[in-house]
């Protein structure tokens, strides 16, 4: 275990490049962290996965970051933290603390949101898991949740979106649906849908608020290390990523979003 814990790495997980859009946020906010992030590349998309499948590749991943001592692991995965969280929280027990990407949500929402319609897109998993829906409702703040599954945004984003015109056409069709009408808010219920923020926002005209919830997770993680005094004071920070499969999506997007040096690493979950 390393000496002082507030200096030890924050390990990040999604299913590939999704979960980077919280790794921004959260160097943004808190740039002295340092961060473990793992993208599952190899087993991309997680939406239509089974929940099973889903929890195996969750715990693996888990075993590495905690090999790594993470005195902090996020699931930066809207699918695996509504297939996983549990799960993973118990596996990893008092080995470190599991933080999700939905609850800061849900609590943002507790704050302006009463009585209102709000719209949800995200994965099959995520959506017809029902989460996001159960603990709005147990907010009881009259909130309505309109939600639909956009399976094929993820595969578009890891593409690296090769046309515009794919990309906006798909997204006007996903919401023009019925199921999202009359919404004054979109949670966008997956770490990739950021990556596409500007067309789902150009779509609304402003109409719709997006709710994005990179920015609104890494307040949570600030506040959190905060509360637990394990906010990293020095400023020795660097970003080691792991992927199960190589993807060019991966290499060029770390690139792009990251000033810093990122160690890229190929680590097989299975061999
Ligand atoms: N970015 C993930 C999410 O938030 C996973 C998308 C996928 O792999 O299907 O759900």
């Amino acid at each position: 275990m390393v000496k002082n814990f507030s200096m030890a790495p924050i390990g990040v997980f999604d299913s590939g490049v999704g979960g980077l859009t919280v790794v921004r946020a959260i160097t943004d906010l808190i740039p002295n962290e340092k961060i473990i992030y793992f993208g599952d590349t190899a087993h991309l998309p997680y939406g239509d996965k089974s929940t099973a499948a889903i929890q195996a590749y969750s715990v693996k991943i888990c075993d590495l970051l905690l090999r790594h001592h993470c005195k902090v692991i996020l699931i930066a995965c809207n699918s695996a933290s509504a297939a996983a969280f549990d799960l993973v929280k118990e596996y990893v027990g008092s080995r470190s603390h599991v933080l999700n990407v939905i609850d800061p949500v849900i609590d943002y929402l507790r704050e302006d949101y009463t009585n209102k319609q709000i719209g949800l897109i995200g994965t099959k998993q995520t959506v017809f898991s029902n989460i996001y829906k159960k603990k709005i409702d147990a907010l009881d703040a009259g909130i309505e949740l309109k939600s639909l599954a956009t399976p094929l945004l993820v595969p578009m984003i890891e593409e690296g979106i090769a046309s515009q015109k794919i990309c906006e056409s798909m997204i006007h069709d996903y919401l023009s649906r019925q199921e999202l009408s009359d919404i004054s808010a979109l949670i966008l219920g997956c770490t990739h849908y950021p990556l596409i923020k500007k067309q789902i926002s150009d779509f609304y005209l402003g109409a719709v608020e997006i709710i994005d919830s990179s920015e609104i997770v890494a307040k949570a993680l600030k506040g959190f290390l905060e509360f637990h005094n394990l906010l990293n004071k020095s400023s020795d920070a660097d970003m080691h990523c792991f992927v199960s499969d190589y993807t060019e999506a991966f290499t060029a997007l770390t690139k792009l979003f990251f000033k810093r040096k990122v160690k890229l690493e190929h680590y097989p979950l299975w061999e």
